[in-house]
Protein backbone atom coordinates (compact mmCIF):
# COMPACT_ATOMS: atom_id res chain seq x y z
CA UNK A 1 0.00 0.00 0.00
CA UNK A 2 1.21 3.92 -0.67
CA UNK A 3 -0.41 6.99 -0.35
CA UNK A 4 -0.76 7.78 -4.20
CA UNK A 5 -2.61 3.94 -4.27
CA UNK A 6 -4.81 4.90 -1.35
CA UNK A 7 -5.62 8.03 -2.73
CA UNK A 8 -7.10 6.37 -6.44
CA UNK A 9 -8.59 3.50 -4.55
CA UNK A 10 -10.53 5.70 -2.20
CA UNK A 11 -11.81 8.10 -4.89
CA UNK A 12 -13.17 4.61 -6.46
CA UNK A 13 -14.79 3.76 -2.75
CA UNK A 14 -16.01 7.86 -1.98
CA UNK A 15 -19.45 7.08 -3.49
CA UNK A 16 -20.43 3.30 -2.14
CA UNK A 17 -18.45 3.84 1.21
CA UNK A 18 -21.43 4.78 3.37
CA UNK A 19 -23.29 1.70 1.90
CA UNK A 20 -20.89 -0.69 3.05
CA UNK A 21 -19.12 1.07 6.71
CA UNK A 22 -22.14 3.22 8.03
CA UNK A 23 -24.98 0.95 8.10
CA UNK A 24 -25.52 -2.68 9.35
CA UNK A 25 -23.10 -4.13 11.56
CA UNK A 26 -20.67 -1.07 11.28
CA UNK A 27 -22.56 1.39 11.82
CA UNK A 28 -24.42 -0.64 15.31
CA UNK A 29 -20.54 -1.09 16.30
CA UNK A 30 -19.60 2.76 16.05
CA UNK A 31 -23.03 3.60 17.92
CA UNK A 32 -21.90 1.30 20.98
CA UNK A 33 -18.40 2.38 20.78
CA UNK A 34 -19.50 6.20 21.09
CA UNK A 35 -22.60 5.57 23.60
CA UNK A 36 -19.51 4.06 25.68
CA UNK A 37 -16.93 7.47 25.46
CA UNK A 38 -16.78 9.43 27.75
CA UNK A 39 -15.97 13.09 26.37
CA UNK A 40 -15.35 15.99 28.75
CA UNK A 41 -17.15 18.84 27.05
CA UNK A 42 -14.69 21.52 25.26
CA UNK A 43 -12.14 18.90 24.66
CA UNK A 44 -10.08 19.00 21.24
CA UNK A 45 -11.01 15.74 19.55
CA UNK A 46 -8.78 15.06 16.22
CA UNK A 47 -10.14 12.10 13.88
CA UNK A 48 -7.22 10.48 12.33
CA UNK A 49 -8.62 9.95 8.40
CA UNK A 50 -11.87 10.40 8.95
CA UNK A 51 -13.26 9.15 5.65
CA UNK A 52 -16.98 10.14 4.81
CA UNK A 53 -17.42 11.24 8.70
CA UNK A 54 -19.67 8.16 9.78
CA UNK A 55 -17.78 9.02 13.12
CA UNK A 56 -19.16 12.48 13.36
CA UNK A 57 -23.00 11.87 13.81
CA UNK A 58 -21.72 10.51 17.58
CA UNK A 59 -19.43 13.39 18.73
CA UNK A 60 -21.45 16.26 17.10
CA UNK A 61 -23.76 17.05 20.29
CA UNK A 62 -21.14 16.49 22.70
CA UNK A 63 -19.35 20.44 22.83
CA UNK A 64 -16.32 19.94 21.50
CA UNK A 65 -14.02 21.19 18.82
CA UNK A 66 -13.18 18.73 16.57
CA UNK A 67 -10.47 18.61 13.59
CA UNK A 68 -10.54 15.60 11.08
CA UNK A 69 -8.45 15.13 8.45
CA UNK A 70 -8.03 12.71 5.54
CA UNK A 71 -5.32 11.96 2.54
CA UNK A 72 -8.50 11.62 0.02
CA UNK A 73 -10.35 14.74 -1.96
CA UNK A 74 -12.38 13.29 -2.81
CA UNK A 75 -14.06 10.90 0.13
CA UNK A 76 -13.22 14.42 2.48
CA UNK A 77 -15.74 16.42 0.51
CA UNK A 78 -18.21 13.88 1.52
CA UNK A 79 -17.80 14.53 4.93
CA UNK A 80 -17.45 17.91 4.23
CA UNK A 81 -20.98 18.24 2.48
CA UNK A 82 -22.43 15.99 5.00
CA UNK A 83 -21.20 17.63 8.59
CA UNK A 84 -20.83 21.47 7.24
CA UNK A 85 -20.73 22.59 10.96
CA UNK A 86 -18.37 25.60 12.56
CA UNK A 87 -17.27 22.82 15.24
CA UNK A 88 -15.36 20.80 12.67
CA UNK A 89 -12.49 21.77 10.97
CA UNK A 90 -11.61 19.30 7.64
CA UNK A 91 -8.13 19.64 6.61
CA UNK A 92 -6.21 17.44 3.37
CA UNK A 93 -3.59 15.25 5.28
CA UNK A 94 -0.73 12.32 5.23
CA UNK A 95 -1.55 10.84 9.13
CA UNK A 96 1.72 9.44 9.04
CA UNK A 97 3.21 13.40 9.03
CA UNK A 98 0.73 15.42 10.88
CA UNK A 99 1.43 19.06 10.60
CA UNK A 100 -0.01 19.74 14.50
CA UNK A 101 2.14 20.90 17.43
CA UNK A 102 3.07 17.69 19.86
CA UNK A 103 0.28 17.37 22.58
CA UNK A 104 -2.50 19.63 20.98
CA UNK A 105 -5.36 16.95 21.10
CA UNK A 106 -7.13 15.70 24.15
CA UNK A 107 -8.24 12.50 22.06
CA UNK A 108 -7.40 11.32 18.87
CA UNK A 109 -9.56 8.98 17.20
CA UNK A 110 -8.54 6.95 14.44
CA UNK A 111 -11.13 4.35 13.18
CA UNK A 112 -10.23 2.23 10.11
CA UNK A 113 -7.36 3.94 9.49
CA UNK A 114 -4.25 1.77 11.13
CA UNK A 115 -5.36 -1.07 8.85
CA UNK A 116 -4.97 1.58 5.74
CA UNK A 117 -1.57 3.81 5.95
CA UNK A 118 1.54 2.59 4.43
CA UNK A 119 3.05 2.75 7.28
CA UNK A 120 0.84 2.14 10.53
CA UNK A 121 3.94 2.45 12.87
CA UNK A 122 4.63 5.95 11.97
CA UNK A 123 1.05 6.72 11.95
CA UNK A 124 0.45 5.52 15.37
CA UNK A 125 3.82 7.46 16.26
CA UNK A 126 2.10 11.01 14.97
CA UNK A 127 -0.98 10.27 16.63
CA UNK A 128 0.93 9.30 20.48
CA UNK A 129 3.28 12.58 19.70
CA UNK A 130 0.11 14.65 19.17
CA UNK A 131 -2.17 13.79 21.99
CA UNK A 132 -1.49 15.45 25.19
CA UNK A 133 -0.03 13.76 28.45
CA UNK A 134 -3.32 12.40 30.13
CA UNK A 135 -5.13 12.73 26.86
CA UNK A 136 -6.84 9.43 25.34
CA UNK A 137 -6.33 7.14 21.54
CA UNK A 138 -9.65 5.52 20.49
CA UNK A 139 -9.19 2.80 17.90
CA UNK A 140 -11.64 0.53 16.01
CA UNK A 141 -10.29 -1.30 13.33
CA UNK A 142 -9.66 -5.46 12.22
CA UNK A 143 -6.34 -6.92 13.65
CA UNK A 144 -5.05 -9.91 13.03
CA UNK A 145 -5.44 -12.11 16.26
CA UNK A 146 -2.75 -11.49 19.28
CA UNK A 147 0.15 -13.44 19.03
CA UNK A 148 -0.34 -15.80 16.19
CA UNK A 149 0.91 -17.00 12.59
CA UNK A 150 -1.37 -15.77 10.03
CA UNK A 151 -3.26 -18.58 8.55
CA UNK A 152 -1.89 -19.35 5.59
CA UNK A 153 -5.04 -18.49 3.43
CA UNK A 154 -4.82 -15.07 5.40
CA UNK A 155 -1.25 -14.78 4.44
CA UNK A 156 -2.28 -15.71 0.40
CA UNK A 157 -4.94 -12.96 0.28
CA UNK A 158 -3.11 -10.25 2.35
CA UNK A 159 -1.79 -8.54 -0.79
CA UNK A 160 -4.83 -9.28 -2.96
CA UNK A 161 -7.40 -7.62 -0.54
CA UNK A 162 -3.93 -4.51 -0.02
CA UNK A 163 -5.11 -3.61 -3.25
CA UNK A 164 -8.93 -2.45 -2.37
CA UNK A 165 -6.96 -0.52 0.20
CA UNK A 166 -6.91 -2.14 3.65
CA UNK A 167 -4.16 -4.50 5.50
CA UNK A 168 -5.85 -8.20 6.91
CA UNK A 169 -2.76 -9.11 8.41
CA UNK A 170 -1.81 -6.10 11.01
CA UNK A 171 -0.71 -7.11 14.40
CA UNK A 172 -2.24 -4.21 17.01
CA UNK A 173 0.42 -5.49 19.56
CA UNK A 174 2.86 -5.06 17.66
CA UNK A 175 2.58 -1.69 16.87
CA UNK A 176 1.46 -0.68 20.57
CA UNK A 177 4.95 -2.54 21.87
CA UNK A 178 7.47 0.00 21.51
CA UNK A 179 5.62 2.44 23.59
CA UNK A 180 4.62 0.45 26.84
CA UNK A 181 5.89 2.73 28.77
CA UNK A 182 4.58 6.38 27.61
CA UNK A 183 0.52 4.91 26.75
CA UNK A 184 -1.62 2.42 28.50
CA UNK A 185 -4.23 0.34 27.47
CA UNK A 186 -7.72 0.89 29.25
CA UNK A 187 -9.62 -1.39 27.29
CA UNK A 188 -8.89 -3.52 24.09
CA UNK A 189 -11.77 -5.70 23.44
CA UNK A 190 -14.13 -7.26 20.34
CA UNK A 191 -16.25 -4.86 18.76
CA UNK A 192 -17.29 -7.05 15.54
CA UNK A 193 -17.67 -10.01 13.80
CA UNK A 194 -15.93 -11.93 16.83
CA UNK A 195 -13.06 -9.99 17.56
CA UNK A 196 -12.39 -9.14 13.97
CA UNK A 197 -12.56 -5.62 14.64
CA UNK A 198 -11.67 -4.26 17.95
CA UNK A 199 -11.99 -1.59 20.19
CA UNK A 200 -9.04 0.06 21.87
CA UNK A 201 -8.71 2.72 24.51
CA UNK A 202 -4.98 4.12 25.35
CA UNK A 203 -4.01 6.74 28.03
CA UNK A 204 -0.55 8.47 27.05
CA UNK A 205 0.85 8.65 29.92
CA UNK A 206 4.38 10.97 29.46
CA UNK A 207 5.31 13.62 27.12
CA UNK A 208 6.74 12.72 23.89
CA UNK A 209 10.79 13.47 25.53
CA UNK A 210 10.19 9.93 26.07
CA UNK A 211 10.16 9.21 22.45
CA UNK A 212 13.59 11.32 22.34
CA UNK A 213 15.55 9.53 25.21
CA UNK A 214 15.01 6.28 24.13
CA UNK A 215 11.96 3.72 23.30
CA UNK A 216 11.06 1.20 26.40
CA UNK A 217 13.94 3.18 29.14
C1 LIG B 1 -11.38 2.54 5.73
S1 LIG B 1 -11.48 4.27 5.60
C2 LIG B 1 -11.93 4.75 7.27
C3 LIG B 1 -12.62 6.07 7.33
C4 LIG B 1 -13.24 6.44 8.66
N1 LIG B 1 -12.27 6.62 9.70
C5 LIG B 1 -14.27 5.42 9.07
O1 LIG B 1 -14.18 4.92 10.21
O2 LIG B 1 -15.17 5.16 8.30
C6 LIG B 1 -9.79 4.75 5.49
C7 LIG B 1 -9.60 6.23 5.25
O3 LIG B 1 -8.21 6.51 5.34
C8 LIG B 1 -7.89 7.47 4.37
N2 LIG B 1 -6.43 7.39 4.13
C9 LIG B 1 -5.73 6.49 3.43
N3 LIG B 1 -4.41 6.74 3.51
C10 LIG B 1 -4.28 7.83 4.30
C11 LIG B 1 -3.17 8.58 4.76
N4 LIG B 1 -1.92 8.27 4.45
N5 LIG B 1 -3.42 9.66 5.55
C12 LIG B 1 -4.68 10.00 5.89
N6 LIG B 1 -5.77 9.32 5.48
C13 LIG B 1 -5.58 8.25 4.69
C14 LIG B 1 -8.74 7.10 3.17
O4 LIG B 1 -8.88 8.18 2.29
C15 LIG B 1 -10.04 6.70 3.87
O5 LIG B 1 -10.88 7.80 4.02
Amino acid sequence: MNNRWNKVIYKFWAPFYDYLFNSGPFLKARKKIFESLDITPNSKVLFVGIGTGADLQFILGKNVSVTAIDLSPEILGRAKNQYDTPNVTFMEMDAQNLTFSPESFDMVIANLILSVVPDPNQCFQEMIRVTRTGGRILIFDKFAPPSRELPVMKKILRPVVALMGTDIGLHFEQIIMPYEKQIRVDEDASALFNGMYRKSCLEKLQDNSWQVTGRGK
